[in-house]
């Protein structure tokens, strides 16, 4: 720390004048003592007095010392407890490129060793090569960067940081270190993607609720008409016609409908409820899925709407089976809850044949769909039911060999 403080300088001024203060003593001993044969009794005197005062100056610069380095080593313990006790991680890079300074939240948040410390921040950082170039780019300018938001790609350490670098520069203006602070700002940009997508399903919503809804007017017309032709009573091929123009029209019907379903905003009865119950009530709704399901370990108590979320997982499960059984597996599902850090975590993971890639492009997104039956709606139900109860729902591989989903709910806070 001691690049930080200003008690060098100072320390080295004073024992200079404390050096020449004895040298001045020395110079005044040796004359006197040469000069006594001289000297007469009264400028022994004189000198014996010069003596005892320079000593006492001596003494009173030496007592200054003691006093000054005790407060530099008190300034530098302080500024060492206010460093190791910042809950933002801090980094001291100096303008070669060397890690000087690094603090245990800089550790604790990058999830480093407690033994990482000085070295090249190349090296140091290598696990974070985002902060290291932000790093690198301060070190390039005389700028500095304030409130930066980076990403950081793998697991085991937030995702995403707020940075600010900013320059320690010697008296002459020339740059001598930077210092980057950073905090953990993934809970925040969470839930900044969570409003962004409640407001964005809710004016997908708007929008197309009244265009949904005349649509479905107009096949009602459609449909009406087509069923006051009787076929039977039609030659070939306009009887094959009606007939088509009928399942059509029946089959944009229930689409209309299902989509105004997901898009009208839900009126949630929210109260607390035991997710355990839920996701299991939703594996024994579900025909064929208590049989193949594995249910394991531990839920909790949320906030939330029963028939909703028990949708939500139902949505999961039936997915689930449709990909077992389009890759023709016999299927094997396991649902597992976790209980951590005031969350809860329910996992559905299956034995098919995984996400492909152009289900993953556009998962979540109304009316995309890799099935010929599907309506697409699914996951944009699911995704929608786990946001507005301030969740979060993501898709991965699952170790099985299939797809995972992975829901994320906070557990009720205890009044
Ligand atoms: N467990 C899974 N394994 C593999 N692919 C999946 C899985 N779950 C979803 N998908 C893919 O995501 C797409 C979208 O799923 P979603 O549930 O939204 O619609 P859908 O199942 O096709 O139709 P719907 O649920 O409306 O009947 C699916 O078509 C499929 O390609
Ligand atoms: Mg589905």
């Amino acid at each position: 720390m001691s690049d930080l403080t200003f008690a060098g300088p100072a320390l080295l001024i004073l024992a200079l004048t404390i050096g020449f203060l004895l040298i001045v003593v020395v110079v005044m001993v040796v004359r006197a003592a040469s000069g006594r044969k001289r000297a007469s009794k009264g400028d022994r005197g004189d000198s014996a007095m010069l003596s005892m005062a320079l000593q006492e100056a001596v003494a009173k610069l030496k007592a200054q010392e003691r006093q000054m380095a005790a407060r530099a080593e008190a300034s530098e313990r302080l500024a060492g407890q206010i460093v190791a006790g910042l809950t933002s991680g801090m980094v001291v890079v100096d303008r070669t490129g060397e890690v000087r300074t690094m603090n245990p939240a800089a550790r604790r948040i990058l999830g480093l060793d407690a033994e990482a410390g000085t070295g090249p921040v190349a090296d140091i950082l290598r696990s974070v090569p985002a902060l290291a170039e932000v790093i690198g780019e301060a070190l390039q300018t005389s700028a500095p960067i304030v409130r930066r938001t980076v990403t950081l790609e793998g697991g085991g350490k937030p995702s995403h940081l707020g940075v600010t670098v900013s320059h320690i520069t010697a008296a002459d203006g020339a740059m001598q270190a930077v210092v980057c602070l950073f905090t953990d700002l993934t809970a925040v940009v969470e839930l900044e993607e969570r409003l962004r997508l409640k407001e964005a399903l809710a004016r997908l919503g708007e929008l197309t609720a009244g265009l949904a809804h005349e649509f479905r007017n107009g096949l009602a017309t459609i449909h009406g008409y087509g069923r006051l032709l009787d076929p039977a009573a039609l030659p070939e091929p306009a009887r094959t016609y009606v007939n088509g123009i009928r399942a059509e029209t029946t089959a944009l019907g229930e689409v209309v409908t299902n989509f105004l379903r997901f898009a009208k905003p839900e009126q949630f009865v929210m109260a607390p409820v035991d997710l355990r119950a839920i996701v299991l009530r939703a594996i024994h709704d579900l025909p064929g899925a208590a049989a193949v399901t594995t249910f394991e370990g531990t839920f909790g108590t949320v906030n939330g709407d029963d028939v909703l979320l028990r949708q939500a997982f139902s949505n999961l499960l039936r997915n689930s089976l449709e990909a077992c059984a389009g890759g023709h597996t016999a299927p094997a599902i396991v649902v597992s809850g976790d209980v951590k850090g005031g969350d809860v975590y329910v996992t559905v993971d299956d034995n098919g044949p995984g996400l492909s890639p152009a289900a993953v492009s556009r998962l979540f997104q109304p009316f995309a769909t890799t099935k010929a039956a599907g309506t697409g709606l699914g996951l944009a139900i699911v995704q929608k039911v786990i946001v507005s109860h301030n969740g979060v729902v993501v898709a991965a591989s699952s170790p099985a060999g299939g797809a995972r989903f992975q829901v994320r709910l906070p557990i009720r806070p205890v009044s």
